[in-house]
Formats: structure tokens, C-alpha cells, sequence
């Protein structure tokens, strides 16, 4: 058993993460709702994608990562990541009872309540759809309506290198979204922190009659009650500080990072 972690004051920062720079999308929301906490996000790239590695693998990066960011006094942790939270929330609660821990889902249950045409489609990592969590989600909201899933294999390496717009990712994105616009999906979950960053795309393949959903916004606005209950939020009256770490050495990680987070940022390397 872990040590156990001592409920930080309300100026230690926030730690993120997520397998690379998809949670970055998550980030951005909890930037917007709370300007004044400091962030600290770490990006796993070099392990990236997740969903094609095994829970166990997963869950182990996920201590690591958690173990590093406690290590910088982290007050709670962001798991910006539907695999990693699929593969590991249980295992970190169980080490860090005292830590608030906020996980995210694909939305199955806003999307089920969307749908007028009955019919749910959900991309996500195929680790994510194999799940015994989201088997559970499905038992739990999908039910009356049909649910189409499908793994986007490829998607995340496309958000990784920084292509957001390229002739590939377009082409993996109109392979992955026609199973679901054939089967007459109105509502689309992005169930990967990484698909944000292709909205623009997929809104221009599915057309204006189709709902997206995805659940960074939920996650920061849930992140703040948490923090409310626990006498955490900061007293701050000044901009936070936002911090990058990431092990990434395939691409030039600044330019990547700069570009989703929307402004020029260093990224400290991760070891
Ligand atoms: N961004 C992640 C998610 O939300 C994982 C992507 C991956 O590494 O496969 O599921």
C-alpha cells in the first residue's frame, strides 16, 4: 500500500493527466472555469495510445504518473483520460483515499437522453470499449436506444503529431464516422480526451444535424464542486501558473503543445 496522501492547502496545484496531449482538451475547461488555480499536466506521449495496451500496463503508468505529480504537491488529480480512468481510478482511489480524484466516461447518458432517433454512436479507444466500465455504462443509460461503438484506431497518433486537419486524419475519421451516420446515429460521444481536437472535422463530415458530446466541460465543472467540498478551491485573486511536462521525443512537443493549448508554452521533459 502507498503511502497515503495528506489533503494539500488551497494554493497547491492541480495534476492532470492523461497516455499524451488529449487531455490538454480537458485542461482547457478547467482553465476557463477556474483562471486562478495553478495546473500541472503531464503527458505520457511516449506510452501513447493507451488503447491498445493492456489494463495492467495502464494501470501502472497511471501510478507512476500519479506518484510524480504527488511528488510536486498536487491537491487533487485530473484523470484526463477515459482509458487510463477505465483501466486505473479504482486502484489510484485505493491508494490516495484522502486525494480528490476525478475520473472521466464517454457520455452514454447525456446522449441517450439527446437522441431522437434512438440511435447513439460512441468513438473511443477500443481499450476504453472493451472495458468492464463502459460495459456497465451500457447497462446502465444505453438501454431503450441502440448504442454503435466504434474504436478509432490511429485517431490519437494523428492528435499526437499535431495533425489536426491532414489528409489522413480526415480520411481515418470519414472511415470511423460512417458505420454510425449509416445506422442513423443524431448523437455522437467523443470518448477520448484526444477527439476534442478534431471536432472541427468530424462536425464537417457529420453536418449540423448531428449532437457531439464530450465530457470536458462535466469534468471541470465536477473537479470544482470537489475542490468546493474540500475547502480547496484557491483564494487567489491572480491568473494561475500552468506547467507542461511531457516524454515525448518523436515530434517537437512545444509546437504540439503550444498549438492545442492555444498559446506559446515550454514543456518540461518528463523522465
Ligand atoms: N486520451 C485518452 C482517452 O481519453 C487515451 C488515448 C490513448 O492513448 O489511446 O481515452
Amino acid at each position: 500500500m502507498a503511502m497515503q496522501n495528506k489533503i494539500k492547502p488551497s494554493a497547491a496545484p492541480i495534476g492532470v493527466f492523461d497516455s499524451g496531449v488529449g487531455g490538454i482538451s480537458v485542461l482547457k475547461h478547467i482553465r476557463e472555469l477556474m483562471p486562478q488555480e495553478n495546473l500541472i499536466y503531464v503527458a505520457d506521449s511516449k506510452h501513447a495510445p493507451y488503447g491498445n495496451q493492456t489494463p495492467d500496463f495502464i494501470q501502472e503508468r497511471s501510478y507512476q504518473l500519479a506518484e510524480f505529480l504527488l511528488k510536486r504537491g498536487v491537491k487533487a488529480l485530473v484523470i484526463a483520460c477515459n482509458t487510463a480512468t477505465a483501466a486505473a481510478a479504482a486502484g489510484l482511489r485505493e491508494r490516495y483515499p484522502d486525494l480528490p480524484i476525478i475520473g472521466m466516461e464517454p457520455a452514454v447518458k447525456p446522449a441517450v437522453a439527446a437522441t431522437k432517433t434512438g440511435v447513439v454512436g460512441v468513438l473511443a479507444t477500443s481499450g476504453t470499449l472493451k472495458s468492464a466500465q463502459f460495459a456497465a455504462l451500457l447497462e446502465h443509460y444505453g438501454q431503450g436506444v441502440e448504442v454503435v461503438t466504434q474504436a478509432c484506431i490511429g485517431l490519437v497518433e494523428c492528435v499526437e503529431k499535431g495533425e489536426l486537419t491532414s489528409p489522413s486524419t480526415l480520411a481515418l475519421l470519414k472511415k470511423y464516422l460512417e458505420p454510425l451516420l449509416n445506422a442513423n446515429a443524431d448523437t455522437i460521444v467523443l470518448g477520448c480526451t484526444h477527439y476534442p481536437f478534431v471536432r472541427a472535422l468530424i462536425e464537417g463530415l457529420v453536418g449540423n444535424n448531428v449532437v457531439l458530446i464530450d465530457t470536458g466541460a462535466a469534468v471541470a465543472k465536477h473537479l470544482k464542486s470537489r475542490l468546493q467540498d474540500n475547502q480547496l478551491l484557491s483564494a487567489s485573486d491572480e491568473l494561475g501558473n500552468v506547467e507542461f511536462w511531457s516524454n515525448n521525443e518523436a515530434v517537437d512537443t512545444e509546437v504540439v503543445v503550444s498549438a492545442l493549448w492555444g498559446a506559446k508554452v515550454s514543456v518540461a521533459p518528463l523522465i
